[in-house]
């Protein structure tokens, strides 16, 4: 088992270990010490794994119930919120219990801001069984649901109390969204570790892989818990692919278009000078090995119409995440008006 532990306004532990979620009771009376908990999730891994993350509470002597909600970015709302929240009073759930999230980014995202908002905040754990989940959502304290169609336009901050991956749990995802997980995870390599995109290209543990993701999330969000400064380099690849993920109206799912994005950041960056060209391989190399497509083929046009709507446009000016080298990147402000000619240069 790997742990990790974060310092930020509060201090908690993300372990990560095979086989882990049938110890989640013990865990949580360990880290958490709430005596009864609601374990949320969605109607795919409920089926799969619900009765083994209640079976744990159960044999550790801790009170349990459950709420399930359909998969899918449609439901993460505030209906979905406002169901959860009454299920909780309904239970006289009160401020010394606390939510277990046990599911991908919604789960996560959805069950993080009930606890941030039920009697002004309870407790929560985080339980990730996606890729993706396990290396960014889980950590960092980022909650929120969609609003009028527009992603996380309601959210707060508020940290999980534990994170508690169990890689094994991979397993049952469909292959897309492992391949999409990865694609966050190779951001990382991308952005901190040249070294560390070595490894993935040859055979690795994934449970060191994840520990590994989370000890470079670990790094960022403790220098900028509140998304201000160092925190905006995790959207590497992430600018130009809100774009592609719009265009193609999510016929990519995030971590394809995130692989699309880095490909352009990188083309971006080559062509501005600012990155020798030879640095573009080992991303491609890695995008490859997983399965990630590296173009989407749209044009200029395309990519600027749906890039003038950004919501990380401020004020006429926009700020992209580029490589200096495999490994090392750097926050690129520039006017707006400069668009046209980094999206013709990305292509
Ligand atoms: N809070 C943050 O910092 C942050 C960061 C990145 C992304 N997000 C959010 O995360 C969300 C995406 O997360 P995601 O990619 O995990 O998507 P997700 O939660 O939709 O999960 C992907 C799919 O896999 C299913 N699934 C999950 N675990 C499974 C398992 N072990 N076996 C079988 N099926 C499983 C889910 O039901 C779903 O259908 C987005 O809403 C995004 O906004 C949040
Ligand atoms: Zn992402």
């Amino acid at each position: 088992m790997r742990e990790v532990i974060i310092s930020v306004s509060v201090t908690y532990r993300a372990l990560t270990g095979n086989g882990l979620l049938s110890e989640l009771g013990e865990r949580v009376f360990g880290n958490v010490g709430n005596r009864r908990y609601c374990v949320i999730s969605d109607d795919n891994v409920a089926p799969i794994y619900m009765s083994r993350a209640l079976e744990s509470l159960s044999k550790a002597g801790l009170d349990a119930c459950s709420y399930v909600f359909p998969s899918g970015e449609k439901h993460k709302t505030l209906e979905t919120v406002a169901g959860i929240l009454d299920f909780l009073a309904k239970e006289h759930f009160t401020r010394s219990d606390a939510l277990i999230a046990l599911g991908g980014g919604i789960v996560g995202d959805v069950t993080g801001f009930v606890s941030s908002v039920y009697q002004r905040g309870i407790r929560f754990v985080s339980v990730p069984t996606t890729v993706l989940s396990a290396v960014d959502s889980s950590v960092g304290g980022k909650t929120g649901v969609n609003l009028g169609g527009l992603k996380n336009q309601v959210g707060t901050f508020w940290q999980p109390s534990l994170v508690l991956c169990d890689p094994e749990t991979f397993r049952t995802l469909p292959s897309e969204q492992f391949a999409s997980g990865m694609a966050e995870v190779i951001k990382y390599a991308a952005l901190f570790s040249e070294k560390f995109g070595d490894r993935l290209l040859s055979d690795f543990n994934t449970e060191d892989v994840i520990a590994e993701c989370i000890e470079f999330k670990r790094r960022v969000v403790s220098e900028d818990e509140r998304d201000t400064g160092v925190r905006q380099l995790l959207n590497l690849g992430h600018t130009f692919g809100h774009a592609v993920e719009k265009i193609s109206d999510n016929y990519y799912c995030h971590g394809q278009a995130v692989a699309i994005g880095m490909v352009m950041a990188f083309k971006a960056a080559v062509k501005l000078g600012v990155c020798p060209a030879g640095e573009t391989e080992k991303l491609t190399a890695l995008l490859t090995k997983f399965g990630l497509p590296l173009t989407a083929g749209f044009s200029e046009k395309e990519m600027l119409d749906a890039m003038q709507s950004d919501k990380k446009r401020l004020g006429g000016r926009i700020s992209l995440v580029l490589p200096r080298r495999f490994g090392e990147c750097f926050l690129y402000e520039t006017d707006m008006s400069q668009l046209p000619s980094i999206v013709a240069a990305a292509l």
